[in-house]
């Protein structure tokens, strides 16, 4: 799986040129791309990248991927980042790493996100893998029921946990909230659903990435297949 995950990496390296601002993804498979970048830039590369996460800040300077932030420059050419669940229409889940909010920031900032993933990650309707929803500690009471009345508006339902992190305490993102995992099983309309949390006071950012995927690029047993988005960005409905 590992090998699948680098060779997605390796293929969207194919579309990085000298001089490109890059948006650098967190999670598993995008780590392989700022790995290989990082033997680019060691080659003679010039390019610079903004981190989507605390870890891959500490991974593109351990590469030696020259970093800037989105303060210092205008726009992204591309951003390469990593995606929990993809779609047909390329919409995605994302946030298993909890990195979704820097990362969902660093997307809509890039003229064009290639999304990287071995191909179990390609589903035919989104949902299976659970829906994080980054939220702020106070008043998570009400920001949950209102949740869970966006949901029934929706036509999902399921459990919600609040994130723990490995030592068992409660997990705090790079923005220093908490992320909430909704199982729903199967969203039939994402589109709409992200509008309804996006409404929600508490609600930061949730993990579903509608409209933002360029192209994907699928690792699997049988090679490598690039899904592009059938219409242009913004023109999703
Ligand atoms: C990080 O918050 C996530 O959005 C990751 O991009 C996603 O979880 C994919 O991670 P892997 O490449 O490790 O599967």
């Amino acid at each position: 799986m590992d090998q699948l995950k680098r060779q997605a990496a390796a293929r969207a390296l194919d579309e990085v040129r000298d001089g490109m601002q890059l948006g650098l993804g967190t999670g598993s498979t995008a780590k392989h791309f700022v790995e290989l970048l990082g033997e680019r830039v060691a080659a003679g590369l010039k390019v610079i990248g903004v981190p989507t996460s605390e870890a891959t800040r500490a991974d593109a300077e351990r590469c030696g991927v020259p970093l800037t932030t989105l303060d210092e420059i205008d726009h992204l050419d591309i951003t390469v980042d990593g995606a929990d669940e993809i779609d047909p229409a390329l919409n995605l889940i994302k946030g298993g790493g909890g990195a979704l909010l820097r990362e969902k920031i660093v997307a809509a900032a890039s003229d064009r996100m290639i999304v990287i993933a071995d191909d179990t990650k390609w589903v035919p309707t989104l949902g299976r893998f659970p829906l994080p929803v980054e939220v702020i500690p106070f008043g998570l009471g009400a920001t949950r029921r209102a949740i869970e009345k966006a949901f029934a508006e929706c036509g999902v339902s399921g459990q919600m946990a609040v994130r723990k992190a490995k030592d068992g305490h409660v997990f705090v993102t790079d923005g220093g909230h908490w992320i909430v995992d909704a199982h729903l099983g199967r969203i039939v309309d994402p589109a709409g659903l992200a509008k309804a949390l996006s409404a929600i006071p508490g609600v930061v950012e949730h993990g579903l990435f509608i409209d933002l995927a360029s192209s994907a690029v699928l690792a699997g047993g049988e090679g490598i297949r690039v899904i592009e988005r059938r219409k242009p960005k913004g023109d999703q409905e």
